[in-house]
């Protein structure tokens, strides 16, 4: 089938590779030449492992292409995907959506015949019926469709998430005639076990955020149990097994750590309180669960001052400073809540980080180091900030570790027992100090 994709960032990108990849002709769009080039030559500008190999094979191949034009990519597909950015808008809280109309308007201008405009962007409930009015100005109704069909892709997780999702959900007012087209694309992936699920397209736009939101609410609730675990002299991992064996609750996404951060989750749930605000509905569980959230970056702090006693030219270097392993995203990242009270406490900072040196760290005075050996070595405290594979495993007997030297594991790779090096004191989240 041939498909364009306007919009080149994580979900756009995956997503049009992904389809040239199960043999559709891809034309991806994205009013930034600078990146457009980039991806002609193969070099993909994200971090997501793997995506740079399959973009090769395709480019190789020429199922898929690259342009700027955005006129002439509309023409040429029946299937026309929006994938744009929906980042806060100015007050903080809502989704900006200017994006999704400016697509709107030039696909408007650019209808030559029957099209079906697929939104992939996460966008608040009753996007899909202003897109919809905005092409309609231009437009007669049986010219196209407006389909809602969100993304559930995971960074660093993103090639398997497209491959094997729970679920495929569309959003169509008309399924008449939209479903065989969409079931047809998406058939080798249905083939693998996928559910597809039809729904209204208001619906389908609230069930991204509502997905969005439980997760976030589950990641939460195990934070909570995790500091009482900590009172009690009980292991969080335990209980998080416990509960979470009962298949009405599910075993993922409780796993307790540093406050949940990154570009979607944050975001999702300021906007779908304020869409609630909007029709006078309380959701006041995602609400407290934002509160909770933002608490959690304190208390994460306190603990490491409590832990430190004072930070006061103590030298703390953190293992990992995005919001989680396997991405280089920094956006929402919990460090960035971390940080600046320690630096204002007089705490010398370092942090050693996978995919290199951040320019979202305001402070010239954290410094970016170039191996885990210097953060091991040189430091009061080692913050083990993500779960890269690389600091599961460190054997800490074969590095000069200073006597004293404090592991707070804020993602609980290691259990107390197997850190042989009796140097180190070993602090971890919701688990007893001697497990
Ligand atoms: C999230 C969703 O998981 C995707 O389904 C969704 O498509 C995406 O947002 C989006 O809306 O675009 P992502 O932000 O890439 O994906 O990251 P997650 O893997 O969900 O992690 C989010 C945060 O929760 C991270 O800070 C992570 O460390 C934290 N987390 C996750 C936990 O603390 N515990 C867990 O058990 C799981």
């Amino acid at each position: 089938m041939k498909i364009t994709i306007i919009g080149t960032g994580y979900v756009g990108l995956v997503s049009g590779v992904l389809f040239a990849d199960l043999g559709n002709d891809v034309i991806c769009v994205d009013n930034d030449n600078k990146k457009i080039n980039l991806l002609k030559k193969g070099i993909v500008p994200i971090y997501e492992p793997g995506l740079e190999e399959i973009l090769k094979k395709n480019i190789k191949s020429k199922r898929i292409k690259f342009t700027s034009n955005i006129s002439e990519a509309i023409k040429l597909s029946k299937i026309i995907f929006i994938a744009v950015g929906t980042p806060t808008a100015k007050d903080g809280i809502s989704a900006d959506l200017k994006n999704v109309y400016k697509v709107a308007k030039d696909i408007s201008k650019n209808i030559n015949n029957y099209k079906i405009i697929v939104n992939k962007s996460t966008v608040p409930i009753g996007t899909g019926d202003e897109v919809e009015k905005i092409i309609l100005r231009k437009n007669k109704k049986n010219k196209f469709d407006i389909i809602s069909n969100p993304e559930f892709l995971r960074e660093g997780e993103a090639i398997r998430d497209f491959k094997y999702p729970d679920r495929i959900v569309i959003g169509s007012n008309n399924l008449k005639k939209t479903k065989p087209i969409l079931e047809k694309l998406y058939l080798p992936i249905i083939n693998k076990g996928a559910k597809f699920l039809v729904v209204s397209r208001r619906s389908s736009e609230l069930i991204k955020y509502a997905s969005n939101a439980f997760l976030a609410t589950k990641i939460t609730f195990i934070n909570e149990i995790a500091n009482l675990c900590e009172s009690t002299n009980t292991n969080v991992e335990d209980i998080a097994i416990g509960i979470g064996t009962d298949q009405r609750i599910g075993s993922r996404f409780l796993r307790a750590g540093p406050a949940f951060g990154g570009s979607c989750f944050p975001k999702d749930i300021r906007a779908i309180v304020k869409t609630a605000n909007k029709f006078s509905v309380d959701l006041s569980i995602i609400k407290t669960v934002i509160k909770s959230n933002e608490n959690r970056k304190k208390l994460i702090t306190d603990k490491i001052i409590k832990i430190l006693g004072s930070v006061r030219r103590k030298r703390i270097g953190f293992l990992g400073v995005t919001f989680k392993a396997n991405t280089d995203d920094m956006r929402d990242s919990q460090f960035l809540k971390i940080y600046p009270k320690l630096l204002k406490r007089g705490a010398l900072l370092s942090y050693y980080e996978p995919t290199g040196k951040k320019y979202e760290i305001k402070s010239s005075k954290i410094k970016f180091v170039s191996s885990i050996k210097q953060i091991l070595e040189n430091n009061d405290m080692i913050v083990i900030h993500t779960e890269w594979d690389e600091f599961r495993s460190i054997n800490f007997s074969n590095f000069n570790i200073k006597k004293g030297t404090k592991i707070f594991d804020l993602r609980n790779l290691y259990k107390i027992k197997n850190i042989s090096n009796k140097k180190i004191r070993y602090y971890s989240i919701g688990r007893p100090n001697y497990e």
